[in-house]
């Protein structure tokens, strides 16, 4: 496999591309169960075509510089993934969503590839800020930004609306003098 990186002995780390757009729907809807309360882009994920424009969408912003799309394989299989929500070198700022099936979960594997995210964003595109966003009540989330070291910076009022409600949405982040510092090699 070109352009993998290991996360663990069964895990691996690569790029999610459109032609891998039926191998990604088969995990979506496999993991829906799991993060369709959280990942509102899962709702365009529902068959071949939008597996397809969604994957092409991240594709697209990443041939302009503007984001990027990861999964993760687990035993040979797509168990999750990562994306660049925003990336934007000229801000020096960027954003991280990620998800995992419920297989996937529990065993460490976000935190792993989410530290290889930031240490690529700020290590070597030089941003100066990784944010993650999440609801208040997305526990795992939270213990996923705190697991890494970042910062709970505030809350966005009712600035997420989704399935007809307008929900919090907390911002954490870490700045690159606090990566220089980070508890991981
Ligand atoms: C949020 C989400 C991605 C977190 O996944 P996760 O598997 O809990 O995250 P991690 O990879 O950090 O794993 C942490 C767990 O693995 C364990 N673990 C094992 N080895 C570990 C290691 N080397 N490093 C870190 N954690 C490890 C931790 O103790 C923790 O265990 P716990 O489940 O008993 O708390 C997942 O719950 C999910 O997909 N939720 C739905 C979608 C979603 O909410 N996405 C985020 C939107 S903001």
């Amino acid at each position: 496999m070109l352009f993998a990186s290991r996360l663990t002995e069964n895990a691996e780390l690569r790029a999610l591309e459109p032609w891998q757009a039926a191998e990604f729907l088969a995990h979506i809807d496999k993991a829906r169960a799991n993060i369709e309360q959280y990942i509102p882009w899962a709702e365009l994920v529902t068959d071949l075509d939008g597996a397809q424009t969604f994957l092409q969408r991240y594709a697209d912003r990443q041939a302009a510089g503007e984001g990027r799309i990861y999964g993760i394989w687990l035993d040979g299989e797509l168990a999750g993934g990562l994306l660049f929500r925003t990336f934007e070198p000229a801000w020096g700022s960027c954003e991280i969503g990620v998800w995992i099936s419920a297989e996937g979960q529990g065993h460490g594997l976000i935190t792993r590839s989410t530290r290889q995210l930031i240490d690529y964003a700020i290590g070597v595109r030089g941003m100066n800020r990784v944010e993650w966003r999440c609801v208040p009540s997305n526990e795992r989330s939270i213990a996923v930004a705190k697991r890494l070291g970042m910062t709970y910076e505030g809350t966005l009022r009712e600035a997420f609306p989704y399935r007809g409600e307008r929900h919090d949405l907390q911002v954490w982040a870490m700045l690159h003098n606090e990566w220089e510092s980070r508890h991981w090699a």
